[in-house]
């Protein structure tokens, strides 16, 4: 299988205060193309920081992150950039909607970004939003949704442009169960039809079993779980 994403070795303290935390302390992750993971772990041991670092978000302290051969932190290459947009899908646990825009044209823009027409896009959005039970909410702006509402629009954004891989940070955090399930389904088909590559983090151990292979991350480290 090809390697997409391998993490060698990576560190992150933060100064809070006086104090320094030692949040990450030598992460090893290699992923595969088709792979389905999830990484599990309480409050604020360190998920969404690894995650974003995975993602070529946030620099770590120590090792490197390779994205398709690119060493993304220690040699980063002009192309990087665009491998990033083009391939990495991210659903970030407060959402990060574009604030001056619609659910429909935040759904629209990823796809008019890539060549797609507005009624190509608008029909594509409609398509997954409708799924979701947000028909009725397009023309709405983000700060008008509830926050279960503003996580689908997230969901659909990360996933309408089919990116190669897919780093989902509590994506169910904000949802009732029945939403939940959608989403969560949703997850397993893009996986199983289009072979998605997918990392979900969750502290919920429900979320978390959706994963093939299930790691805790403890004291700023990944160990393989048998749940
Ligand atoms: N920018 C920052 N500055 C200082 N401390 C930070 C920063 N980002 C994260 N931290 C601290 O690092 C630790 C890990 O945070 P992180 O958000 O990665 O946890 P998490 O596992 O995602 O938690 P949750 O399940 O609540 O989302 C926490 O103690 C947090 O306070
Ligand atoms: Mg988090």
């Amino acid at each position: 299988m090809n390697e997409i994403l391998n993490a060698m070795n990576i560190h992150k303290s933060f100064n809070s205060g006086s104090e320094k935390i030692d949040v990450l302390q030598g992460v090893n992750l290699r992923i595969e193309e088709g792979d389905f993971i999830s990484i599990t772990g309480p409050s604020g041991s360190g998920k969404s920081t690894l995650l974003h670092i995975l993602g070529g978000l946030l620099h770590p302290d120590k090792g490197d992150v390779v994205l398709e051969g690119k060493p993304v932190y220690s040699h980063p290459d002009p192309e990087l950039a665009r491998i990033r947009n083009e391939k990495i899908g991210f659903i970030f646990q407060f959402h990060h909607l574009l604030s001056d825009f619609t659910v429909l044209e935040n759904l629209m823009i990823p796809l008019l970004i890539k060549g797609f027409s507005k009624k190509e896009a608008s029909h594509k959005a409609m398509e997954l939003l409708r799924i979701v039970d947000l028909e009725n909410r397009i023309h709405c702006k983000p700060k008008t949704l509830s926050g279960g509402e503003k996580q689908r629009v997230a969901v659909l954004r990360a996933i309408i442009n089919q990116p190669t891989l897919l780093l989902a940070d509590e994506p169910t955090g904000d949802l009732d169960f029945e939403h939940a399930n959608t989403i969560l389904q949703m997850l397993k088909n893009i996986h199983k039809e289009r072979g998605m590559t997918i990392i979900v983090v969750s502290h919920n151990r429900r979320v978390a079993k959706i994963g093939k292979k299930i790691y805790n991350l403890i004291d700023g480290r990944l160990k393989e779980n048998e749940m």
